[in-house]
């Protein structure tokens, strides 16, 4: 099988997400991301789904739930504000911070650094592309 080569991303289309606490880095072009259907497009969420990077979206990214609660490390002025739905939505998550978002919601506008971290009560769900399995007791 035949490898695509990458090309490079210019510096100043560049856009580098990482996931915390995984720590895993993703970068991509801006504006050059397909849209997975989950989420608003350029979401964390839609980044997440295009990279195999677990993100649990219960509700499939309509903000109708918070499983996709998600805490803004990094790059707040490159990310859209929060409109009343979300922030309605928000008041309902768990470990709620200043910094708290709807990863499904929260889209990045422009190329940049983005940091973002997955709450601890879904950190046990946090794997490459599903959740962990857990083994049944005496198996
Ligand atoms: S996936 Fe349900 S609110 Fe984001």
């Amino acid at each position: 099988m035949i490898e695509e080569m990458k090309k490079p991303v210019p510096a100043d289309k560049l856009v580098r997400v990482t996931f915390l606490p995984q720590g895993r880095t993703v970068e991509f072009e801006f504006g050059a991301m397909p849209y997975e259907h989950h989420g608003r497009p350029m979401s964390f969420l839609d980044v997440a789904q295009n990279h195999d990077i677990f993100l649990d979206h219960a509700c499939g990214g309509a903000c109708a739930c918070t499983t996709c609660h998600l805490w803004l490390r990094e790059g707040a002025a490159g990310v859209s504000e929060p409109d009343d739905d979300e922030l309605d939505r928000l008041d309902m998550a768990a470990d709620l911070q200043l910094n708290s978002r709807l990863g499904c919601q929260a889209i990045i506008t422009r190329p940049g650094n983005y940091v973002v971290e997955i709450p601890k009560w879904n950190r046990n769900y946090v794997s490459e592309g599903k959740p962990l399995t857990l083994a049944e007791p005496g198996s």
